[in-house]
């Protein structure tokens, strides 16, 4: 009996991951250890080196430093035979070590699906794996290995452009995006041929930054950091992300390029992270300008001292860094570490052992891009479950294909702003416009008329920045009122009109904060115009981030947010315009109702004085001048059927080491068939620090068939009652909590139970 219980031990200590030694590790150390042992010290600090062909960088002059071994990774290449070459050269360097190949890969990469944003508006964790997957598939077909994304900051100021390529302002619905997507992307391994290495960014608070104003300082409590901010990078990397980039800003006060505090003692010794740090572009010259170096070589210094690992598009490693450690102010041993994490990421992808993975020297370039190259299918599914619907009135929508409709407005038939910002490997003459998609989807394409309307912006300095890098926005030269007398003309003519306005893609974009969010006044007076021919009127709002459009949705019958849809956008609109899918998506962001409100998202927390109808509101949290609430709310969205929820607990009371479970019942009361979001939110009454009005806990999605009944069921856990408290420990304290289930986050539908002390 004791023999038996003995082997029982021993076989339960060695099969517990803490203490199994995996002999592919062992292999690695000596594998690395080996390679360490022979290289110079300027070959260790090439494999810190990340450089972009471009500028004076000639690709003759990129091939011969990659053969010297001073290049240890290649970005924003994409052409196969080019990216071949350049893993011979690394393969004839002094102890041939290959290069990686990273790339923007953010919302797809041949096939581009929706921005971020809108891909969170799905709430759908299989459209989330569906473009994680399709992205990883694509981008390792072309030979890439590595991407920098996801990009998980959370984002509460729309004000700020890149805004668009995250998932939105709540952390629970970012950590399930980025998760998935590393998951997705990476796989099991990373020896997978198929497998794309994750770089989890800005880290940290890129989202924050004061005012929405690009490349800003942030500032922000621990608190709120590690309750809210700093919760999606934490689950990519949980999720295993093998590489984080490094925010541009400060993080209260200190560069998070510089920040020892950030990338050191949070990121490795608290979350135990063991992958690549990547500094972002310029970061490190950077350093100079945020005032806490005094030259490039403080400044590399400085870097590689607070944790990075890898210089992106370098300037100064190869420069400085073996000169301070001549000089002792580095040492050796830190230069080893950076080289080490980047070597065990190159073993863990299989480089040593099949550097050409994925690389075909005599891939025909001409067909890189072809169309039977694209995932068409899932890139039209996931934008469908993107759109929202923001407004219905009398049920215009959806449409009949038989009516006259009138496609009006500068985005209607653009190919390029369909397909949003970081779409680089994307190719604007494969994309569906609404115009198109419109067509495609009636028997009768001559009911489907076209004009024009407005210019995005009557602004020329609008123009200018849109333009400023090559021609990518269209400007029609045309007197104003001429291109609006056209339009107007086409809609007299029609059964209905639909309108897209909103944002080029230039608009919503890094280095593209603004301080307005309404309309352009050239688009607005062509709504206006639209609006007093007097037929029903659908806005379709294309842009990348939340704008402040109240009035247009007072002027509009039906209003649909379609953010920039990709490839497929216009057959998506289509398909949500004529009902053949009933829109299912949610926002991911509040939509204010004025700038002035902003921040305005739906987890703040609870006041000394909640805001109150009694007297105007006067002395409770309020303005005199706009409500509170934002115009549409974290988690809305409509569709062509209604519904019910209601819900209740299995248990009033819960111990620690106990569950509760939310079952919800949801009833389809209308006449098609649909989706529904069923949103779980919870609230901590009482705590040690005060807590958000509501958090987001949980999502689950239903379909159901016309008066059609279901139940989402949704498990509460101890774990998810843990928050910061006064002390800033990780815990969940005794007492009451309510959760509200429902549509959206303003439910009002709640239930309580206590947690118990033990
Ligand atoms: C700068 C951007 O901030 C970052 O997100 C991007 O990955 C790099 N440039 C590389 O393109």
């Amino acid at each position: 009996m004791l023999k038996k219980l003995v082997f029982f031990f021993v076989f339960f200590i060695f099969s517990c991951p803490l203490f199994a030694q995996n002999p592919n590790d062992e292999e690695k150390k000596v594998f690395i250890d080996n390679l360490l042992s022979k290289m110079t010290i300027k070959e260790k600090v090439g494999q810190l080196r990340l450089i972009s062909v471009g500028g004076d960088l000639t690709l003759d002059k990129v091939l011969d430093q990659i053969e010297a071994g001073e290049i240890g990774g290649i970005f924003n290449t994409v052409v196969e035979p080019d990216l071949s070459r350049m893993q011979e050269r690394a393969l004839r360097s002094p102890n041939q070590i290959p290069v990686y190949f990273g790339f923007d890969i953010v919302h797809g990469h041949r096939t581009v699906f929706p921005i971020n944003l809108g891909i969170a508006a799905t709430w759908d964790r299989n459209a989330f794996a569906k473009v994680a997957e399709v992205s990883a598939d694509e981008a390792t077909s072309d030979g890439l290995n590595v991407t920098w994304a996801p990009m998980v900051d959370i984002t509460r100021d729309p004000r700020w452009g890149r805004v668009s390529e995250g998932f939105g302002e709540d952390p629970y619905l970012a950590s399930e995006a980025g998760r998935i997507f590393v998951e997705k992307m990476q796989k099991q391994s990373l020896a997978d041929k198929k497998s794309l290495v994750t770089t989890v960014k800005h880290f940290a608070l890129y989202g924050a930054v004061e005012a929405g104003r690009e490349y800003n300082s942030t500032d922000m409590s621990e608190r709120k950091m590690f309750q809210e901010y700093l919760v999606p990078y934490k689950a990519a990397i949980d999720a295993g992300s093998r590489a984080v980039m490094v925010a541009l800003v400060s993080v209260n006060g200190i560069p998070a390029t510089a920040n020892h505090w950030l990338l050191t003692d949070v990121l490795r010794n608290q979350w135990h992270f063991d992958g690549v740090v990547v500094s972002d572009h310029g970061a490190i010259r950077e350093l100079i300008n945020h005032g806490v170096a005094q030259d490039a070589k403080d400044a590399v210094r400085i870097a590689i001292k607070a944790g990075i690992d890898v210089s992106m598009n370098d300037e100064y490693f190869l420069q400085f860094l073996p000169e301070l450690v001549d000089e002792g102010a580095i040492s050796e041993d830190l230069i080893n570490q950076a080289c080490r994490h980047v070597l065990e990421l190159k073993y863990d992808m299989g480089l040593f052992k099949n550097p050409h993975r994925n690389l075909d020297p005599n891939f025909d370039i001409e067909t890189m891009f072809a169309n039977d190259r694209l995932h068409r299918t899932e890139a039209r599914d996931v934008a469908r479950r993107s759109i929202v619907l923001l407004k219905n009135e009398n049920n215009l929508l959806p449409l009949d294909k038989n009516k006259k409709i009138a496609v009006i407005g500068p985005l209607a038939d653009s190919k390029r702003d369909i397909l949003g910002s970081w779409s680089g490997a994307g190719r604007a003459n494969l994309a569906v416009t609404p115009l198109q998609g419109i067509k495609n989807a009636i028997a009768n394409p001559k009911l489907v008329s076209y004009a024009w309307g407005a210019n995005l912006s009557d602004d020329p300095n609008l123009d200018k920045f849109l333009n400023l890098y090559g021609e990518s926005s269209k400007f029609d030269k045309r007197p104003a009122n001429k291109m609006i007398a056209e339009a107007v003309a086409q809609a007299k003519k029609s059964d209905v009109v639909v309108v897209f306005v909103g944002e080029a893609q230039g608009m919503a974009h890094e280095s593209s904060s603004r301080t307005d969010l309404d309309l352009q006044a050239s688009q607005k007076r062509l709504i206006k115009a639209l609006k007093a021919t007097g037929k029903p009127l659908i806005i379709a709002l294309m842009n990348g981030r939340p704008l402040t459009v109240k009035e247009e949705y007072q002027q509009a019958d039906a209003m649909l947010e379609t953010w920039f849809l990709g490839t497929e956008g216009g057959n998506a609109v289509a398909d949500v315009l004529f009902g053949d899918y009933n829109p299912s998506a949610k926002l991911p962001m509040s939509f204010p109702d004025n700038v002035g409100q902003i921040p305005v998202y739906y987890s703040h927390l609870k006041t000394g004085r909640p805001h109150g109808t009694v007297n105007m509101g006067k002395y409770t949290t309020s303005y005199f001048d706009s409500p509170n609430e934002p115009l549409f709310p974290f988690g809305f969205g409509l569709s062509y059927t209604d519904f019910t929820i209601d819900f209740s607990l299995s248990k009033t009371e819960m111990s620690p080491n106990g569950e509760i479970e939310v079952i919800a019942n949801v009833e389809n009361t209308g006449e098609r068939e649909g989706a529904q979001v069923v949103q779980f939110y919870l609230q901590d009454v009482t705590a040690s620090v005060s807590r958000p009005v509501k958090e987001l806990i949980g999502f689950e999605s239903i379909t159901l068939k016309p008066h059609e009944k279901g139940q989402v069921k949704f498990v509460i856990k101890y774990d998810m009652l843990k928050f910061w408290n006064d002390k800033m420990q990780y815990v969940a304290e005794p007492g009451k909590f309510n959760v509200f289930v429902g549509a959206d986050s303003t439910t009002k539908d709640k239930q309580t139970f206590t947690l118990l002390d033990n």
